[in-house]
């Protein structure tokens, strides 16, 4: 059961169809216009309060941000859905190494490699030609970007976001819930739930507060 009728779903689904891990029951999601629909050939069976009423299938949530996959899976643990109910579904040409592991309800899309030691949490989200180098740790709820390279050692923090492109240095730390811009080029640790972006990578956002200034030339107020 696929829970969101988002892009990141129909990505999901061309896995599942290119493959036989999985055979998809069908998707759950709040929007009340899909409501009975097919989406990519896949019906909207509910609303996603209705989980717990189907007892057997097991669960993905495909939301493209962390924090909301989080909020998701916290309301599913309130209807007693717990972790072995989740599904991780990766791409058939996606390696794991001995060495490597990826949490439950992960989501790996094509051409994600994972060289030696790289450690997934759950509901970790990693797009195509995202590049994980040794000892790596991602941690719950991360969302990996196309193309983001990770040097060795990195660690991403819980439902950090980092956007397309992006490149975080050897031995750096990613806060939880922080925001790296595409094309980013990470030099320095970025502290919990700050945006940063750019060539090097500055400071863009302070929370929910914009740093006046170009951040192109990294300067703040
Ligand atoms: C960094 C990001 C989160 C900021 O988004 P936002 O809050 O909507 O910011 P805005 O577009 O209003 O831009 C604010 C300023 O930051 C700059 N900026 C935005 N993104 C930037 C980036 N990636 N690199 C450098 N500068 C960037 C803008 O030029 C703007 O500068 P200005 O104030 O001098 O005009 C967003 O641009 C981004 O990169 N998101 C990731 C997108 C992505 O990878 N999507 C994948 C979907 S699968």
């Amino acid at each position: 059961m696929l829970i969101a009728a988002s892009g990141l779903a129909r990505e999901v689904l061309s896995i599942i169809r290119g493959s036989d891990q999985y055979r998809v029951v069908g998707f759950l999601d709040d929007s009340s216009v899909i409501q009975g629909r097919l989406v990519g050939g896949v019906n909207v069976l509910g609303t996603i309060a209705e989980a717990a009423l189907y007892n057997y299938p097991q669960f993905l949530i495909c939301v493209g941000s962390g924090t909301g996959r989080q909020q998701i899976a916290e309301r599913l643990a309130h209807q007693g859905i717990t972790r072995e109910r989740f599904a991780t579904v990766l791409d058939p040409g996606v390696r794991v190494p001995p060495g490597c592991t990826v949490g439950y309800g992960s989501i790996l899309l094509s051409n994600v490699v994972l060289t030696a030691d790289v450690t997934l949490g759950a509901h970790v989200v990693a797009m195509p030609q995202v590049t994980l180098t040794h000892d790596d740790a991602v941690e719950d709820f991360a969302t990996l970007c196309a193309g983001v390279t990770l040097g060795g050692g990195v660690r991403i923090g819980r439902a950090a976001y980092l956007g397309m492109n992006s490149s975080i240095r050897q031995g750096l730390a990613i806060g939880a819930e922080a925001v790296i811009g595409m094309g980013a080029s990470v030099l320095q640790d970025v502290p919990a739930g700050e945006t940063w972006a750019g060539v090097p990578a500055k400071k863009l956002y302070d929370g929910l507060q914009l740093v006046s200034g170009d951040p192109a030339e990294g300067r703040e107020a």
